[in-house]
């Protein structure tokens, strides 16, 4: 038996001490283990189940969240494969092209009629279809009916073989068997499924997940974002006319505008760009904002009403903490946003509505590029949903017109590489970095301190400036680095007041700083100029920095850039 799994048995235990009582003796105390001894024990019970049938036994024992596929030597030049929780998709090749856009799933007629051993393949096909699509017949056209199929969780594992893909949902079982022809089946029939799955192309270049000259992908996506952030504006802004549409939400206004109050719900660097929005969103929509890590919501069992309008931010849209919190508000009958950058996933899928977010294929682990198109998402949002208020048209125009110059100014930032290398040579032996800042850096504090942790290994923490004499300051003296954000705001001095507070404990902070300006600089021991934007765009060109102190702190202490020790790009267990 040939297993590759992704996820967690939360119930491993119990199957385990079934499976030895019964007699099987285990190798190791992994929970995969035991889907292998597992399938083996129904097998031998029921020795006429087709490969498919002991797959939908073995699933229907298992709790907790995972992909499987699974090959067999008693089934030979077959496949099965089926998931709950986790992302799984199957990639399809041929030379021509498909009878078929859709395939239609097949319902296994009742439960028990896999206990009455009746032969498989008594299927019964999907209702309510198109004719087109009532077929389960999934061949190409023309003479050539060469197949193959790739089962991966995610789609930049396949692109280089095909850029056809069908998204599986939970509980789908997908069998390649004898004369390659995929089947999908579910157990039950239920009200809501489609039963049938589209084959989805996906738009997708090899060139996007290739590293080329960088020496990892997250270089590569921090170097990226020049363009990313105009991908995600394309087709939405009108920098002329000055107006916002996002197609995948606009049908949705009316509702949003009349609604009780926006929940940003989030994990991570997601989270974080939750923060970076919350007071735009406010002042914009004059609604209020409530922000909350997706385990905390859960863990408080948050009201939630109907007239509640729930985002769910989320770079892979399948974590799992997050999609968690999304069924729990949509259960509760609130309107259900997403912000993905993954089409098809999850999170897209049980939204009602969203903004895919379009940064592209995000590969290193520590998320970059995703945060800062995240905030041009909900910015651009904030501009839609404000587009009729006389009142905001000037503060809308300004936000738009940097919008406009973001790009070339991300170029610019990203010109102080080499100083931020050399900076970086001289913290890089250090325990610990403090990242300081308030108002709408504050969000760059968080995101910047959690880059260092995920990437160097680091200790580091994102205070608010505001904070400072509520505790930190006690952790300021000439030994301890410091970073801090002093950009001309409306708390910029309320800034300068903090970086007075750090000098006169000794403390030298390395200064992020708007371009030329000469008060902050004295205080500094070395100084980062960026250039100025609008308030709420600032974020976006303060983060980049810290995104490179990690990314050369991490170089320089000989950490895995792309896949720091402990963490996974997408945390699809709860
Ligand atoms: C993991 C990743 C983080 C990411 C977080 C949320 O912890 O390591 O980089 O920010 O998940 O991921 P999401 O895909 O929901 O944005």
């Amino acid at each position: 038996m040939w297993i590759s799994f992704a996820g967690i048995i939360t119930n491993y235990k119990d199957v385990k001490q079934f499976l030895v009582q019964k007699g099987h003796k285990f190798r190791s105390d992994t929970d995969t283990e035991i889907i292998a001894k597992l399938i083996k024990h129904i097998h031998g019970l029921h020795p006429n189940y087709s490969f498919r049938e002991l797959v939908e036994q073995v699933i229907q024992q298992l709790e907790g969240a995972f992909a499987l596929c699974f090959k067999s030597m008693h089934f030979p030049g077959e496949v099965v494969a089926t998931r709950r929780g986790s992302p799984l998709l199957v990639g399809i090749k041929t030379k021509t092209k498909l009878a078929t856009d859709h395939i239609p799933i097949l319902y296994s007629k009742e439960h028990s009629k896999l206990k009455d051993h009746r032969p498989h393949g008594h299927e019964i096909p999907a209702h309510g279809l198109a004719r087109s699509q009532s077929t389960s017949e999934f061949l190409p056209q023309g003479d050539n009916k060469e197949v193959e199929y790739f089962f991966a969780s995610d789609a930049s594992a396949i692109i280089e073989h095909t850029d056809r893909v069908i998204y599986l949902l939970d509980d789908d079982v997908a069998s390649v068997e004898k004369e390659g022809v995929l089947k999908i089946h579910r157990l039950k029939r239920t009200l809501e499924d489609t039963h049938a799955r589209e084959i989805t192309t996906l738009k997708m270049e090899i060139q996007q997940i290739m590293k080329g000259n960088f020496s990892s992908f997250m270089q590569k996506e921090i170097f990226e974002q020049p363009e990313s952030v105009v991908t995600t504006m394309r087709g939405r802004i009108n920098f002329d006319s000055e107006t916002v549409v996002l197609g995948g939400i606009k049908d949705y206004i009316g509702e949003i505008r009349r609604c009780r109050r926006l929940l940003l719900i989030a994990c991570g660097t997601s989270y974080n760009s939750a923060i970076a929005t919350r007071q735009l969103l406010e002042e914009l929509t004059e609604l209020p904002v409530m922000v909350d890590l997706a385990s905390d919501f859960l863990d408080r069992n948050t009201p939630i009403f109907r007239d509640d309008v729930c985002f769910f931010i989320s770079q892979s849209g399948e974590t799992a903490d997050t999609l968690m919190a999304l069924r729990y508000c949509k259960q509760r009958g609130a309107l259900i946003v997403g912000i993905t950058n993954t089409v098809g996933s999850s999170i897209c899928r049980e939204s009602h509505c969203g903004v895919h977010i379009n940064a592209g294929p995000e590969i290193g682990v520590a998320s970059t590029k995703a945060y800062t198109s995240q905030i041009i998402s909900l910015v651009m949002f904030a501009l839609m949903v404000s587009e009729d208020r006389i009142s905001a048209q000037p503060r809308r125009s300004e936000i738009i017109q940097g919008l406009r110059n973001l790009p070339d100014q991300i170029k610019e930032v990203l010109e102080l590489d080499s100083k931020i290398q050399e900076i970086s040579k001289k913290v890089f032996e250090k325990k610990s970095l403090l990242v300081l800042g308030r108002g709408y850096n504050y969000a760059t504090c968080l995101e910047g301190a959690l880059k260092i942790k995920e990437i160097t290994y680091m200790h580091s923490e994102g205070i608010l400036a505001g904070e400072l004499k509520h505790g930190p300051l006690a952790l300021v003296d000439k030994g301890m680095p410091i970073i801090m954000i002093c950009t001309r705001d409306n708390v910029f001095v309320k800034c300068m007041n903090a970086l007075q507070q750090v000098t006169a404990r000794e403390g030298r902070p390395i200064l992020i700083c708007h371009k030329n300006d000469q008060e902050p600089q004295k205080y500094g021991s070395s100084v980062l100029e960026v250039p100025k934007t609008v308030d709420c765009l600032q974020g976006i060109l303060t983060v980049i920095p810290l995104q490179l102190v990690s990314y050369h702190v991490a170089v320089l202490k000989g950490c895995n850039v792309d896949c720091p020790r402990n963490l996974a790009k997408s945390v699809t267990v709860e």
